[in-house]
């Protein structure tokens, strides 16, 4: 594989990256012109692209490791942050049908922020500090997570390029 590897980041660090990364996708929707209907688009499918990729890395590689390493499963609940990211999936999906200026986009839009927001503080603030406690080899994590996500994205890239 031709990958340009950089130094290797700790899976919480990379995930932490991403949430900032999305943050400011959401403050830029929030500084839009109303009626800039072309960067509200954008902004917004850029969003939905990062939180689709994050969502399937967290789901397939961080709260599977979680599980395993906590072993206290009724004091933090991985079972809630796959619920929390089922209703910013379906969230996404209403954007497959929607475009800006219709009605209830923006509505949506402001929906998906507050719940990724939430969803981003438990993180951050319970599940993140208690992996860190654990033995759990979180470079090791960030790699398989990085690779995944390059995979993700070239897929994501080949997808967009008309063939
Ligand atoms: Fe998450």
């Amino acid at each position: 594989m031709a990958n340009t590897h950089t130094t290797p980041q700790d899976a919480l660090t990379l995930l932490e990256e991403e949430h900032r990364a999305v943050e400011k996708l959401f403050d830029a929707f929030k500084r839009a012109a109303d009626n800039d209907l072309e960067r509200k688009a954008t902004l917004v499918q850029r969003a939905c692209e990062l939180l689709s990729m994050h969502a399937v890395v967290e789901e397939e590689i961080l709260y599977p490791a979680a599980r395993e390493a906590l072993h206290k499963p009724d004091e933090i609940d991985v079972n809630e942050a796959y619920v929390e990211h089922f209703l910013v999936k379906s969230l996404i999906e209403k954007f497959t049908t929607m475009k800006p200026g219709d009605e209830g986009f923006d509505a949506t839009f402001k929906v998906l922020t507050e719940s990724v927001n939430h969803h981003v503080e438990e993180e951050e603030s319970e599940l993140f500090p208690e992996l860190r406690k654990t033995r759990l080899d979180l470079v090791k994590l960030g790699e398989r997570i990085a690779t995944r996500r390059e995979a993700l994205q070239s897929r994501l890239t080949k997808a967009a390029t008309p063939h």
